[in-house]
C-alpha cells in the first residue's frame, strides 16, 4: 500500500470536507465550483486507483450506486417524541407557570427559554459511532424507524465524519443527533413543475416532497432532490457533561451540523412570546416552511427534573402559526393548455385575502383531482398556499351548496384548437396532441421568451397572445422577424416599448448555447439539463445529431431525457424551426469556449450586482462571474468585493459605499473580465 496515496487521499478529503461545511452549512463558498469539482475529481482518480483506500466516510461515498429493496427497521435507543402545541400567547403562559408550579420554582423568578424555528419537514436521528456517521432514520411510531442512511448520505449538509472546531470539545464516542429533513421552497417548485411535465402526480407541499424523497428506494434520485437539513437536539451522547440546551446547540455546531441560526435565548416567556410573534410576521421571508416555533427550557438540569410524559417532554411548547387558509367561491373553473399540451384545471376564485395577498385562481391540478375532491362550479372552497407558493384548493365546504353548483366535465377536446386530447401511458394529465394548436404555440413562446431562457424582456404573455392571433407569429423562431410596426399597434403597447422590445430581441439573439437548448422547449428538458448538453457539444448541430446511445453515456442524462431529445430533433416541425432561426443569426454555438476557466482577478472573489446592465442580463454576468471563478451573492455585505453597478441601481450602492467595498460600473467590469 502506498503510504503516499493514503496521506493524499486523507487531505484531500478533509479540504473537501472543509469546503463542503463552508458551502452546504454556513452558506459561504470559498472556492468555485470549478476548483471544487477539480478537488473531487482528483479523489476520485486516486481512490479509483487504490479503492482499498475507499472508506465510507469519503466524500466520493455519498451517492451509493444501488436502490435498496426495502428500508430495514431500527429501534431507537430512546424514544423519538412529538411536542404539546398550542396557538395562544395565554397557552404559553399557562406552560411557564406549570413548569415554575412543578419544579418548585417561584412565580416571580424568570425561566430562560431557547425559542426556535418549527421546521416543517421529516424528523430524523443521525447515530454516530467515533466520530463516524453510521446510521440515520425516520422517527416511524416513535419506538421504531426506517433505515434511511443511503438517502440521508446524500445530504451534503450532514457530515459523514465529524470534526471540532477551535478544539473546545472532543468527538464523543458515541453520540445520536435529533433534526428535521427539509425540501427549500424553490426545490419543492422545481420537482413540481418537472413532475406537472412528465405527467406524474405534483406534491402538495415541500413536506410530503421532502417525505417522498427520503423514502425513495434509489438513492441516485434522492441526490438530484437537493434536500437540507437542521439539527435542533442531542437525542444521546457519550462522555460529554452538558448544562444548556443553547451549549447543545453551540457543540453540534463546533461539530459541524447545520444549526438554524434563528434560536434565541429568552430571558422569560414574555420575551419568548415576543419572539413567536416576530416570526409570525417574518416567516415569509424563509425559503423553507416554517410551521411554528418550539420553546425550550434552557436548563438541562430543569429538564431533567420535569421529565416527559408518555407522548412528550414537558420541558418544551411548541407555539403553531395560524394555517394560511381561507374560503371563497369557484367562479369558473378554466382549462389552461401547457407548452407540451398538458391540460391543467384551474379555478377562477372571487377574490380573497391569503397569506398577504390577494388570491384569485388555483390551481386544481388535474382531472382525477377534481373528481376525487367533488369540486363543482360554484363551490365554496377552502385555499391555501402549498409551499406559501401556489394557492391551491384544498376542500370543498359541503355545508354551503345550494343545489346550483356544476358538476365539471373532462373535456372531450383541446378547448383552443378542439384537437383530440388523451392520456398516454396512464399519466394523469390529460394531453392536447395537435402539434399546431396555438395554446401551445402561445406557451412554448413565452417560455422561449423567459428569464432562465431567451430572456427577452418585454415579450410577456398579454404580447404573446397578440402575436400569434394576429398572425405575426407562428413559432417562436418567427420572433426574430418582427418589425417595430408590427408592434406599435397592439394593445398596451406604445413607441418606446415597441423600440425597447425590438432592441430586446435583437440583443438576444447572441445568448449563450445553454439558454437557447433550453428554451426550445425540449421535453424533459430544463435548464440544469440544457447546461449539461451545451457543455457537452459545444453546437446545436452537433447536439441534433446525437444519438440515443450517445447521449445516455453523458453523466446525468437517462435514457427517458435521451429519448425526448432524439424524438424533438427527429420532428420534421422542429428542423424548419431550427433552420429559421439559424437564417435569422440566432447562435447555435458555445459560448466562451477559449476563456480560461479561471481568471485571477476575479477568482475567489464575491461580487453582487444592482441595477440593469446594458450588455448582460442578470444571469448572464452571474455565469460569467461564476465560470471565471468568482462568487455572486444578493447583499452587500462586508465580505463583497465588488459590486457591479447598472442603470437605476438599488440601495445596495449605498451600503457598499458606507461598508467601502469597490464598485464597478459595466465598463470596469467588461475590463476586469476579460
Ligand atoms: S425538538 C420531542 N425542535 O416538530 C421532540 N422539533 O410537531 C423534540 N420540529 O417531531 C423535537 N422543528 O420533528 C424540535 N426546532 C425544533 C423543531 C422540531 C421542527 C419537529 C419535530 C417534531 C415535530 C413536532
Amino acid at each position: 500500500m502506498s503510504t503516499t496515496a493514503k496521506e493524499k487521499i486523507e487531505q484531500l478529503r478533509s479540504i473537501i470536507r472543509y469546503h463542503d461545511h463552508k458551502y452546504y452549512v454556513e452558506n459561504h463558498p470559498e472556492i468555485s465550483d470549478y476548483e471544487y469539482d477539480h478537488l473531487l475529481k482528483e479523489l476520485q482518480n486516486l481512490e479509483k486507483a487504490h479503492p482499498e483506500l475507499i472508506t465510507p466516510d469519503s466524500p466520493t461515498q455519498r451517492i451509493a450506486d444501488q436502490p435498496v429493496s426495502q428500508f430495514p427497521s431500527v429501534e431507537h435507543k430512546t424514544p423519538m417524541l412529538s411536542i404539546d402545541n398550542t396557538y395562544s400567547n395565554e397557552e404559553l403562559k399557562e406552560f411557564d407557570r406549570r413548569i415554575k408550579r412543578m419544579a418548585d420554582i417561584d412565580a416571580n423568578t424568570d425561566i430562560e427559554y431557547v425559542v426556535e424555528l418549527k421546521i416543517d419537514g421529516i424528523a430524523i436521528t443521525l447515530w454516530y459511532e467515533n466520530g463516524l456517521f453510521v446510521r440515520g432514520a425516520t422517527r416511524g411510531d416513535g419506538f421504531h424507524g426506517d433505515d434511511v442512511t443511503a438517502n440521508l448520505k446524500t445530504i451534503r449538509q450532514i457530515p459523514l465524519k465529524l470534526s471540532v472546531s477551535g478544539g473546545v470539545y472532543k468527538i464523543p464516542p458515541i453520540i445520536e443527533i435529533r433534526g428535521e429533513v427539509y425540501l427549500p421552497n424553490k426545490e419543492f417548485q422545481l420537482i413540481n413543475e418537472e413532475r406537472e411535465e412528465k405527467g406524474e402526480i405534483q406534491f402538495a407541499n415541500p413536506r410530503n416532497a421532502a417525505a417522498g424523497s427520503l423514502k425513495l428506494l434509489d438513492p441516485r434520485i434522492t441526490a438530484k432532490r437537493h434536500l437540507k437539513m437542521f439539527v435542533y437536539v442531542i437525542g444521546y451522547v457519550e462522555g460529554i457533561k452538558l448544562e444548556s440546551h443553547l451549549q447543545c446547540l453551540d457543540i453540534i455546531k463546533a461539530m459541524g451540523f447545520p444549526v438554524n441560526p434563528h434560536a434565541k435565548l429568552c430571558k422569560n416567556i414574555d420575551e419568548a412570546i415576543r419572539y413567536c410573534s416576530e416570526w409570525d410576521k417574518r416567516r415569509r421571508t424563509l425559503d423553507y416552511m416554517v410551521d411554528g416555533m418550539v420553546i425550550k427550557a434552557n436548563s438541562l438540569a430543569l429538564q431533567e427534573q420535569l421529565g416527559s410524559t408518555s407522548k412528550a417532554p414537558r420541558w418544551m411548547i411548541s407555539f403553531k402559526f395560524q394555517p394560511e387558509q381561507a374560503v371563497t367561491r369557484i367562479e369558473k373553473i378554466v382549462v389552461q393548455v401547457g407548452k407540451t399540451g398538458t391540460l391543467t384545471p384551474v379555478a377562477n376564485l372571487t377574490p380573497v385575502l391569503l397569506a398577504g395577498t390577494t388570491v384569485s385562481r388555483a390551481s386544481l391540478h388535474n382531472f382525477d383531482e377534481v373528481k376525487r375532491k367533488d369540486v363543482r362550479v360554484g363551490d365554496h372552497v377552502v385555499v391555501q398556499k402549498a409551499g406559501e407558493i401556489i394557492p391551491q384548493v384544498v376542500t370543498v365546504v359541503k355545508e354551503k351548496r345550494s343545489g346550483s353548483e356544476k358538476v365539471f366535465a373532462e373535456p372531450l377536446c383541446c378547448p383552443v384548437c378542439n384537437g383530440p386530447v388523451s392520456r398516454e401511458n396512464e399519466e394523469v394529465y390529460l394531453r392536447c396532441y395537435n402539434p399546431l394548436c396555438k395554446a401551445q404555440a402561445k406557451r412554448r413562446i413565452q417560455y422561449f421568451a423567459s428569464r432562465d431562457a431567451m430572456d427577452i424582456e418585454g415579450l410577456g404573455p398579454a404580447i404573446i397572445e397578440q402575436l400569434v392571433d394576429k398572425g405575426f407569429v407562428e413559432d417562436y423562431s418567427d420572433i426574430f422577424s418582427l418589425r417595430y410596426d408590427d408592434l406599435v399597434n397592439l394593445e398596451r403597447m406604445g413607441k418606446k416599448s415597441s423600440s425597447n422590445l425590438i432592441h430586446a430581441i435583437e440583443n438576444s439573439r447572441g445568448r449563450d448555447l445553454d439558454r437557447l437548448i433550453c428554451a426550445l422547449g425540449i421535453h424533459n428538458v430544463g435548464l440544469h439539463t440544457a447546461e449539461v448538453l451545451s457543455d457537452h457539444f459545444d453546437t446545436l448541430d452537433k447536439l441534433a445529431d446525437a444519438t440515443v446511445d450517445e447521449l445516455e453515456r453523458i453523466h446525468e442524462i437517462g435514457p427517458v431525457v435521451a429519448q425526448s431529445i432524439v424524438d424533438f430533433f427527429q420532428n420534421e416541425h422542429t428542423r424548419e424551426i431550427i433552420k429559421k432561426l439559424k437564417a435569422k443569426g440566432v447562435n447555435t454555438k458555445r459560448l466562451m469556449v477559449g476563456v480560461p476557466q479561471k481568471n485571477k482577478k476575479i477568482s475567489g472573489k464575491s461580487f453582487v450586482i444592482t441595477g440593469k446592465l446594458e450588455k448582460y442580463s442578470r444571469s448572464d454576468a452571474e455565469k460569467l462571474i461564476k465560470r471565471l471563478g468568482g462568487r455572486v451573492s444578493s447583499s452587500v455585505s462586508k465580505k463583497t468585493n465588488y459590486l457591479v453597478v447598472g442603470e437605476d441601481p438599488g440601495s445596495k450602492l449605498d451600503k457598499a459605499k458606507e461598508l467601502g467595498v469597490e464598485i464597478l460600473a459595466e465598463e470596469a467590469f467588461d475590463q476586469l473580465t476579460s
